[in-house]
């Protein structure tokens, strides 16, 4: 684990310092909905819009800057997954993306051709998917999780893929209780049956180093929003496989590869902030070598940052897994730093209230991983509360959160 390499190239305070917002008082547990922004990335969605800022193609410098955001957007997000900067297709978010992709791959499929998805993941790689099979007359298979374990055992793929089987849609990690299946062995699995995967990177891309070619990730869905940046999405693929694609667009905009799926203007400035958010996570940590890629800056800090996670996590489920009145969800053998709980005699609601009250945020609820309540059968009483660990996370913050549930007892 390293515990002692997370004190000397990991400095949580210098990290918290960097974050306008985590000084109120309040521990953000909610990481695994949205991450606060450090100053720098403010910063950055402020300076292009001081700039002068127009919209994009042309000939004008305000016009030209709003062209370099993107261009430099892409880049990032390239270095950031490990993709082809010609490959990364922007928008408002993940779940937009993920059905615009589903709408332009559903058009290259025939009846009784089948998409295999998972009860793991979050809904927005799950309806996309079941609602474009369903329009075009496509089997959909299911990847079941384990109850006991949370595991999504990669095995069952064998029998769910078949000649006929064109997507396969699996996380990287699961939102609520943190799974990490083995993608790389799934998505191998299903290349050598000829289908395409669309993998969801939205949960672990702040959790760890991201390398979508490991991975076998044709499609690599994320959302900066919830690594440090603002509100954007992105979808990195193969240039080349989009080009085989013909999404519906306007007939006046761009033809070009990845132009061509992005619908209507961008926000520009929050563009930027998502450049800033890929400089800011290669900088997490400081060790990590002057004059490296930012590439290779970006894999050192999310390897530290994630030590850092795991170190605390190890905190917080023992001490939540210590109390008789909590039960916890998911115990997969690979998981990021994210905490999924029940109290007895408390509803989920109850519970965060409950924290609220002692600035602790945390979620309570399904969190649209709708499939996966289900499976575990808590939907129907308000599913759970999930505390989730981020970089910016500190020792201080699992304490206060494992003293305020044991309270509850
Ligand atoms: C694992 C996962 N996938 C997809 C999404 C949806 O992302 P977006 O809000 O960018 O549409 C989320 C959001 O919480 C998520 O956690």
């Amino acid at each position: 684990m390293g515990e002692g390499l997370v004190g000397v190239a990991f400095d949580v305070n210098r990290v918290r310092a960097g974050y306008p917002a985590l000084a109120d008082g309040y521990a953000y547990l909610d990481g695994a909905a949205g991450t606060q922004l450090p100053a720098a990335v403010i910063q950055a969605i402020g300076d292009a819009y001081l700039a002068g800022l127009g919209n994009a193609g042309g000939a004008f410098p305000a016009s030209q800057r709003a062209d370099a955001i993107t261009s430099a957007c892409r880049a990032a997000v390239a270095d950031l997954t490990g993709g082809q900067a010609a490959g990364v297709i922007l928008g408002p978010n993940m779940t937009t993306l993920t059905y615009r992709l589903a709408g332009a791959l559903a058009d290259t499929w025939r009846p009784g051709d089948e998409v295999v998805v998972s009860r793991l993941d979050h809904d927005a790689n799950v309806r996309p998917w079941v609602q474009a099979a369903a329009r075009r007359g496509v089997v959909v298979r299911w990847a079941e999780v384990d109850p006991g374990t949370g595991e999504l055992p990669h095995a069952q793929y064998a029998s769910l893929l078949s000649d006929r089987t064109r997507l396969v849609a699996v996380t990287a990690a699961s939102n609520v209780i943190g799974t990490r299946p083995d993608v790389p062995a799934i998505t191998a699995m299903a290349h050598a049956a000829g289908a395409l995967c669309y993998v969801d990177g939205v949960h672990a891309t702040a959790h760890g180093p991201v390398d979508v070619h490991a991975l076998g990730a044709d499609f690599y869905a994320t959302s900066a929003y919830k690594w440090a940046g603002p509100h954007v999405g992105a979808v990195v693929a193969d240039p080349v496989l989009l080009e085989s694609l013909r999404p519906d667009k306007l007939a006046s905009s761009p033809g070009s590869v990845p132009e061509r799926f992005e619908l209507g203007t961008p926000a520009f400035a929050d563009l930027a902030g998502v450049t800033a958010a890929v400089d800011h996570l290669a900088g997490l940590d400081a060790a990590a070598g002057a004059g490296a890629t930012r590439r290779d800056r970006v894999l050192a800090s999310m390897a530290t940052a994630e030590r850092h996670e795991q170190v605390l996590f190890a905190t917080l489920l023992d001490g939540l897994d210590g109390m008789a009145h909590v039960t916890t969800y998911g115990k997969a053998a690979r998981r990021t730093a994210t905490a999924y709980f029940t109290v007895a005699g408390q509803t989920p609601r109850q519970v965060a209230e409950h924290l609220a009250v002692r600035k602790i945020n945390v979620w309570n609820g399904h969190n649209y991983a709708w499939e996966l309540t289900g499976a575990l059968g808590i939907r129907d009483a308000g599913s759970a509360v999930r505390a989730g660990l981020v970089h910016y996370n500190d020792e201080s913050e699992v304490e206060r959160l494992i003293e305020a549930v044991a309270d509850l007892g």
